[in-house]
């Protein structure tokens, strides 16, 4: 057997309903269900049968699975394109032991500086302005939101977007005078980070901050270059070329939030990160969990051809997983060439989105109840609430996060066609015994693991990004001195917004 005939096994797949799947498998819920490291993954309520897991399992071994999760712990190029590994484990304990001694010795560095800050070497500092974008934005805004709500150390902002009003809004709240600034980028080059950058350096010396540079931190994989835009080396905290900026979290792009939580959580984000390694390096495939949703995320994006698929958070502190998985899932998998630069010939990344239960409930179920589109959906909840109010909050929350996934698969027949529900809809179900950091940490590094297998089914690389590069390079001529003429409707847009008819 090739990995084509591998891939014809699953595409063919025989497709049964998942009513009859569970009447046929009355241990389905055991043996589709994994536990680890304080979560609980339900993949019984997807279309995934013994059948369907063996197919899987044999275009893994056609795929060489194995020795690419190898390849990638060991610290091996698999980034071909960029000539890199991919050593975000190594960022957890996890992977060749020189770049586990180098990250745990950056880690150390890190640490110094926030103890220096904890003990007032910059002056009291209150607030903390991380600017960022992408991966040097997403992961450290997704921490703060989900962890740093009781943490109350220090004020943490966010700001990305190269709009003004983001940063207006984001500085509004602090007072420069007890305001320190990271900057964070791994190349130190991205135009919306350094503009940012310079306005809120602006805002600090106009807020009376004698020396503002003195409160600026460089998060980056760059530090010659950080150097170069005027941060002092001693507060330049490297990480390695070889983390990749949608894994970059565990690097000191976490800055921000181990400051705002603490080194201890932040510690406790690595290990629980480090548990879900050792799960994907070690548990055989039928009880793998990033595995397992692999073969889930290849079943409905190529056997059943859905676009999309949907995160539903019934947990307001998970709020910016959706997003934070769009850049990962999208960024690391949107392609359409495999590794060695021949068309891949069948969907790869779905498009990720999704929301926050139980809001999204009143506002986009309609479709995934009885819309034309099949959408496969992942909830994800906590078992232990995140607030203190009345029980019947969280008891409310979850009842319905587990009826909307009952719901789709039951489905109701009627006369009425327009009160029918066909049902037979699949979703996952994830579900933490509580948020905390290292439950976090294992969550995020269990969608990591879930995006390399995805991409290793499909023998592309997931850990390139040429995609984004030339919008950026257009945007670039556009603003340069001697700009190209471009075609009419953009002309137009230019000469209409810019009042420059070129
Ligand atoms: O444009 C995409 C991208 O390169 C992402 O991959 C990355 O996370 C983001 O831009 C920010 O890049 P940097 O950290 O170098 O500023």
């Amino acid at each position: 057997m090739n990995a084509d005939q591998a891939w014809a096994a699953v595409e063919q797949a025989e497709s049964r309903t998942l009513k009859s799947l569970f009447d046929a498998e009355p241990d389905r819920v055991e043996r589709l269900a994994v536990e680890e490291a304080g979560l609980r993954f339900d993949f019984s309520k997807t279309h995934l049968d013994r059948d369907l897991v063996a197919a899987f399992q044999r275009l893994a071994e056609e795929q060489d699975l194995a020795g690419a999760r190898d390849a990638l712990f060991a610290g091996a190029i698999v980034n071909p394109t960029e000539g890199r590994a991919a050593e975000h484990s190594a960022e957890r304990g996890q992977g060749a032991p020189e770049s586990v001694a180098l990250a745990s010795a950056l880690h150390a560095r890190m640490r110094a500086l926030i103890d220096a800050i904890e003990a007032e070497a910059f002056g009291p500092i209150r607030h903390v302005l991380h600017i960022g974008i992408g991966g040097s934005a997403l992961g450290p805004a997704f921490l703060i939101d989900s962890l740093g709500r009781e943490a109350g150390r220090y004020d943490a902002a966010v700001v990305s977007n190269v709009d003004g009003a983001a940063l207006e809004e984001a500085l509004a709240g602090f007072d420069p005078e007890v305001t320190l600034i990271a900057i964070a980028s791994k190349t130190f080059t991205t135009s919306e980070t350094m503009l940012n950058a310079r306005s809120a350096l602006a805002w600090l010396e106009q807020g009376g901050v004698a020396d503002p540079y003195g409160r600026v931190v460089a998060l980056t994989a760059s530090p010659e270059r950080a150097v170069a835009f005027g941060v002092d080396e001693t507060r330049v905290l490297p990480f390695p070329e070889t983390v990749g900026g949608r894994y970059s979290l565990w690097s000191s792009i976490g800055f921000p939030a181990a400051l705002a939580l603490g080194w201890e959580a932040f510690e406790q984000l690595l290990e629980g990160a480090a548990a879900m390694d050792r799960h994907f390096r070690l548990a055989p495939f039928e009880a793998n969990a990033p595995l397992l949703a692999a073969c889930v995320d290849r079943y409905y994006a190529n056997t059943r051809r859905a676009e999309t698929r949907a995160v539903f958070a019934y947990d307001e502190r998970l709020r910016l997983l959706p997003p934070y998985l769009q850049q990962l899932e999208m960024e690391s998998n949107g392609k359409s060439v495999k590794l060695d630069g021949s068309p891949v010939g069948r969907a790869t990344a779905p498009v990720t989105w999704g929301g926050v239960g139980t809001d999204a409930q009143h506002a986009v179920f309609q479709l995934l109840h009885q819309g034309t589109h099949l959408v496969p959906v992942e909830f994800v909840a906590c078992i232990e609430p995140g607030h203190a109010l009345d029980e019947a909050h969280h008891r409310q929350l979850l009842t319905n996060c587990f009826a909307q996934g009952a719901a789709l698969m039951a489905g109701k027949a009627s006369d009425d066609p327009h009160r029918s529900y066909p049902g037979d809809r699949p979703s996952t179900t994830i579900l933490l015994d509580r948020l905390d950091p290292a439950t976090l940490g294992a969550l995020i590094a269990f969608y990591e693991h879930r995006t390399f297998a995805n991409a290793v089914f499909l023998g592309i690389n997931p850990f390139d990004q040429f995609g984004v590069e030339l919008g950026k390079e257009m945007a670039k001529a556009m603003d340069g001195a001697d700009p190209p003429r471009f075609d009419p409707s953009t002309q137009a847009l230019i000469a209409r917004a810019l009042g420059e008819a070129r």
